[in-house]
C-alpha cells in the first residue's frame, strides 16, 4: 500500500481518503469533459487543521495538491494532469457556516460551502448575498474566491474580490493563515487577502472566508429586451444607467444565434417575444420596496428608447414566476452550448465601449479563418465581459474545427489584446489559457507574479500547470 496514503488515512480516516478508480471519477474530469486527469489519492479533510496537515504531509513527501470545491471550473484550473502523482484535495466536506452577522453585514464561512447555500442562509437572515450565475447550486466559496468569481450581479455589487472581507488560508508548508476579519477598513499593510482572491489554487489553499451581506431586495422588476445589435445594447445600458442608476443589478446581453441556440436545447425555455430577435437584453432592477414604481420606472426607460429605435420590442415580468421564466432563457446557455458540441469557447473583457468595434471585427476575422463559423456571442455587457464562443460550420467535422481552434483564439484573442482587454475575464486561466499567458501578460506582471508564487509555493506543488506554467527563465542579464 502506497505509503503516503497510509499517511493520509491516518490523518483523515479511510473514508475520506479516495484511492480506487470508481470513487475518484467525479473528481477527475472537468465539467466541460475537456479534461481528464489522474490522481494519487483523492482526499476530503473536514477541518482547516486537517488540510494544514495534508500540506504538510504533501510538502514532505513533495506531492503535488490539486484543491477542489464543486469542480465547476470552465478553465480545467480543478482537473489534476494525467501523471498520477498529485493529490486532490477536495474542500466539499468543510462546509459549515461559521457565523452570520445581520448587524455587521458579514456571514462567515467554510471555504466548501456551496454558494446557493450562502444566499439561502443569508436570506433567511433577511440579508443579501449577490454572487450569483449557473453554477451556484454546485459551485464553491472556495472555489468561487479562488476564480475571483463574476456572475449576473458584478454591475452593482462587484466580483468576488470586491464581495470578501477576510481570507483563511493553508499554505503550503501547512502553516495557517488567519486572516478571518470582518474589519471594512484595515491599513497595517500590503493587502494579503487580494493576493489569494484569483490565485487558482496555486497559492495557498483557502478555508475560510468572511463575506459581506446586504440588504435584501424586497422589489425587482425584470424585462427581456429585442435590440438590433450590440452597439444598440450598450446605448440601452447608458439609458438604463441614467434613468434607473443603482437599481441596475443584471444586464445580460444574447445575440438572436445565441437564442435560438438555447430555445433549440432548453426545452423550457420560452421566448417572451414576438419573434426572434437579432439581438436581445435582459434586464434587471431591484430595490427595497415599491416594486409597481419599479416596473414603471423600466417601462418608460423601455417606452423611450423604443422611440429612439433601441428597443424594437420587450417583455415586463408581471410577477416572480415570469422573471423566473427570463432568467432561465439567460442560465441556458452553457448546457446548451455544451448540448450542441464542443465550443471554441472564449470569456473576454475589455472597455465597455470597444464592445461593439470588438465583436463586429471578431465576428469578420474569424469568419475569413473559418467559413460558416459561428459565433455564439452573450454575457455581461456592464462588465465588458463577452463570453464569446465559436461552433463549428453546420456539418463540419469536430476533429476538423478542433483543429482550428488554436487559430481562431489566436483571432480572437488578438481583437482583445489591441484593446487593452483580458483574455480572461471570470472563468480564470486554469489550464486552459496558461500557455498563452507569456504571450498576454507583460514580462514585469509575469516576474511579479512568478516571485510570489516562488515565495509561497517554492517546490510548485499548488496546483502545477494552471495559471503559470512551470518556472520562468529568469530575467535575462545583459553582462
Ligand atoms: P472548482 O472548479 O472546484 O475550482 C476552481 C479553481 O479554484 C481551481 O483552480 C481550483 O484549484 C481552485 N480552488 C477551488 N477551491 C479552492 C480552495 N478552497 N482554495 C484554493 N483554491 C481552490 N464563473 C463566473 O465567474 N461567472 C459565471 O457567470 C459563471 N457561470 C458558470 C455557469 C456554469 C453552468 C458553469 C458550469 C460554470 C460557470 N462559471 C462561472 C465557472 C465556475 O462555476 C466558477 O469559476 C466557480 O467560481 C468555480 O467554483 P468551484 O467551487 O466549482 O471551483
Ligand atoms: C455564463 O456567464 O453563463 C458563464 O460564464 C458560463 C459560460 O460562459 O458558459
Ligand atoms: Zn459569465
Amino acid at each position: 500500500m502506497d505509503d503516503l496514503v497510509v499517511e493520509l488515512a491516518g490523518l483523515l480516516g479511510e473514508a475520506h481518503v479516495l484511492v480506487s478508480a470508481q470513487d475518484q471519477a467525479p473528481f477527475l474530469s472537468d465539467w466541460l469533459g475537456k479534461y481528464r486527469g489522474a490522481a494519487r489519492a483523492v482526499v476530503r479533510p473536514g477541518s482547516t487543521e486537517e488540510v494544514a496537515a495534508v500540506m504538510r504531509l504533501c510538502t514532505r513527501h513533495g506531492v503535488p495538491v490539486v484543491p477542489q470545491g464543486g469542480n465547476t471550473s470552465m478553465s480545467g484550473g480543478a482537473t489534476p494532469d494525467g501523471s498520477g502523482r498529485a493529490i486532490v484535495l477536495s474542500l466539499t466536506r468543510m462546509n459549515r457556516i461559521r457565523a452570520l452577522d445581520a448587524i455587521g453585514n458579514t456571514i462567515t464561512v467554510d471555504a466548501g460551502v456551496v454558494l446557493a447555500r450562502v444566499q439561502q442562509a443569508a436570506q433567511q437572515a433577511g440579508r443579501f448575498f449577490p454572487l450569483s450565475f449557473g453554477a451556484e447550486g454546485s459551485c464553491t466559496i472556495g472555489g468561487n474566491l479562488a476564480a475571483n468569481a463574476g456572475g449576473v450581479a458584478v454591475l452593482r455589487y462587484g466580483t468576488m474580490r470586491e464581495l470578501t472581507l477576510g481570507l483563511e488560508v493553508v499554505l503550503a508548508d501547512g502553516r495557517i493563515w488567519d486572516g478571518l476579519t470582518a474589519l471594512r477598513k484595515d491599513s497595517t499593510g500590503y493587502s494579503l487577502r487580494d493576493l489569494f482572491i484569483g490565485s487558482e489554487g496555486t497559492l495557498g489553499v483557502i478555508t475560510g472566508a468572511v463575506l459581506k451581506l446586504f440588504a435584501q431586495p424586497h422589489a425587482r422588476a425584470t424585462a427581456f429586451v429585442a435590440v438590433p445589435d450590440v452597439a444598440a445594447a450598450l446605448s440601452l445600458l447608458a439609458v438604463a444607467r441614467d434613468r434607473c442608476g443603482d437599481r441596475l443589478t443584471a444586464f445580460e446581453f444574447m445575440t438572436g444565434d445565441c437564442l435560438s441556440l438555447i430555445l433549440r436545447h432548453v426545452g423550457e425555455a420560452r421566448l417572451p417575444l414576438g419573434a426572434m430577435p437579432p439581438a436581445a437584453v435582459l434586464i434587471e432592477l431591484s430595490d427595497q420596496d415599491d416594486e409597481p414604481g419599479l416596473r414603471d420606472r423600466l417601462e418608460a426607460a423601455l417606452l423611450g428608447s423604443i422611440e429612439t429605435g433601441l428597443v424594437l420590442d420587450a417583455a415586463i415580468a408581471q410577477d416572480g414566476t415570469q422573471a423566473k421564466a427570463f432568467w432561465r432563457i439567460r442560465e441556458g446557455v452553457s448546457e446548451a452550448l455544451v448540448r450542441e458540441g464542443k465550443a471554441a469557447k472564449h470569456d473576454v473583457s475589455m472597455p465597455v465601449s470597444a464592445m461593439a468595434d470588438f465583436v463586429a471585427a471578431a465576428d469578420a476575422a474569424v469568419h475569413t479563418a473559418a467559413l460558416g463559423v459561428r459565433p455564439i456571442v452573450f454575457g455581461h455587457l456592464g462588465d465588458g465581459n463577452l463570453h464569446y464562443n465559436l461552433l463549428p460550420a453546420q456539418g463540419q467535422d469536430p476533429a476538423a474545427f478542433a483543429a482550428l481552434t488554436p487559430a481562431l483564439t489566436r483571432i480572437v484573442h488578438d481583437e482583445i489584446a489591441c484593446r487593452r482587454g483580458s483574455i480572461s475575464a471570470e472563468h480564470g486561466i486554469g489550464q486552459l489559457r496558461v500557455a498563452e499567458m507569456p504571450l498576454r501578460k507583460a514580462p514585469l506582471d509575469l516576474e511579479l507574479m512568478r516571485s510570489l508564487k516562488d515565495l509561497l509555493d517554492p517546490a510548485g506543488l499548488l496546483n502545477p500547470g494552471k495559471l503559470l506554467a512551470g518556472k520562468l527563465l529568469p530575467a535575462s542579464t545583459s553582462n
